[in-house]
């Protein structure tokens, strides 16, 4: 072995140096390498140990060069005395790195005014408005229905609003004290209905939909009212709807929005274009029904109008009325809402008062 390194190392050490063993050379580099890691301050001066002791010109690096050189018996042997050095460098400097990180974060803990001990500041989290989870619970259900969401517009035409509902010229509805009109012929939706029409002139039956979305009247705020408000449309037709298919329909849709104990009726009342009408009541959710406040002692709360499609309206809109019926049903997106929250005012819903959104 002495001969081989003398051999291979003659010319890079001086005389006296040649004589060293193999093991006391590597011993050497380690010692030289630790006691030079261990006193480093900072990054540079890690990388530049790291190329000096471990890097492509080391010296361990040389010895590794020569190792073809040698039998196949010593080869092994001799490698892992070098591979062993070289990693016992390695995790020198890693600990040492470890150690700078170390330092620098104290360090600048020592000297800078943060605290890294104050907590942080919470993020306000945005949540949905409660018209919009009251809708999208609707539309679940209704989904869960096999029925379809359709869309209208906000601003509509006489035609759509009134005419094709089967309003007559004179119904009190078209009057300017009810409803916003933006020109002669224009106006703000009143109802969702609108979207009946709109569905029933793109679409041959079957048709199952409902239509949510915003509607508007001239009604001045107060408790109950609000200019703008919601309403969620619903129309079905083919061959054969019956009013049986209404009531089953709309009492799944009010059980598994207020819970199974609840109750549905209807009561005969009139809409121009469903015949015959109804507007269908709900035992009362705040108090069960024996009587309260909010049913103003009656023990029931209205909360859908409904009906099956006039046959006017399918002649308007060109649909065989002998071969079809349908049932429409309309309710308050607001007034559901001010119920499942017991909401004593409708105009919470519209002021965005962060300290009322931020509790849904
Ligand atoms: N559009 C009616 C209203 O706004 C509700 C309704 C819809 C009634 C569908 C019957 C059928 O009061």
């Amino acid at each position: 072995m002495n001969k081989m390194l003398s051999l291979l190392y003659a010319p890079r050490f001086p005389a006296g140096e040649n004589k060293k063993t193999v093991d006391e050379q590597l011993q050497n580099i380690l010692k030289n390498a630790t006691s030079e890691i261990e006193v480093a301050k900072a990054f540079h001066e890690l990388n530049d140990l790291k190329s000096r002791y471990i890097g492509k010109k080391s010296e361990l690096n040389g010895f590794m060069q020569q190792m073809g050189k040698l039998s196949a018996t010593e080869r092994p042997v001799f490698g892992k005395k070098v591979n062993d050095v070289k990693a016992a460098i390695e995790s020198l400097l890693e600990a040492a790195n470890e150690r700078i990180k170390e330092n620098i974060y104290t360090q600048s803990i020592a000297t800078s005014s943060f605290d890294f001990t104050m907590p942080g500041r919470p993020v306000l989290m945005g949540n949905l408005h409660p018209l919009t989870i009251i809708q999208n619970q609707i539309e679940d259900i209704f989904l869960g229905m096999g029925f379809q969401i359709a869309e209208g517009y906000d601003v509509e035409d006489d035609f759509h609003n009134f005419d094709a509902l089967n309003h007559p010229k004179d119904h009190p509805a078209r009057n300017l004290a009810d409803t916003f009109y933006i020109g002669k012929d224009t106006l703000l939706r009143t109802h969702t209905s609108t979207v009946q029409i709109r569905t029933m002139e793109k679409h041959k039956p079957p048709i199952k939909i409902i239509a949510p979305g915003r509607c508007y009247r001239n009604d001045k705020f107060d408790l109950t009212h609000s200019p703008v408000f919601h309403q969620t449309e619903g129309l079905v037709v083919d061959e054969g709807i019956s009013f049986k298919d209404l009531s089953d329909t709309m009492d799944i849709f009010l059980k598994k929005l207020f819970g199974s104990e609840v109750k549905s009726r209807f009561r005969p009342h009139f809409f121009p274009f469903t015949e015959p009408s109804a507007e269908i009541d709900v035992s009362c959710v705040a108090c069960g029904g024996n009587g309260c406040p909010t049913c103003k002692n009656s023990g029931w709360i209205e909360i859908l109008g409904a009906g099956m499609v006039d046959p006017n309206v399918f002649d308007i809109l060109g649909i065989d009325s002998e071969r079809y019926t349908g049932y429409a049903f309309g309710c308050g997106i607001d007034r559901l809402a001010m119920l499942k929250y017991k909401l004593p005012d409708i105009r919470l819903l519209y002021e965005n008062d962060v300290r009322f959104l931020r509790q849904f």
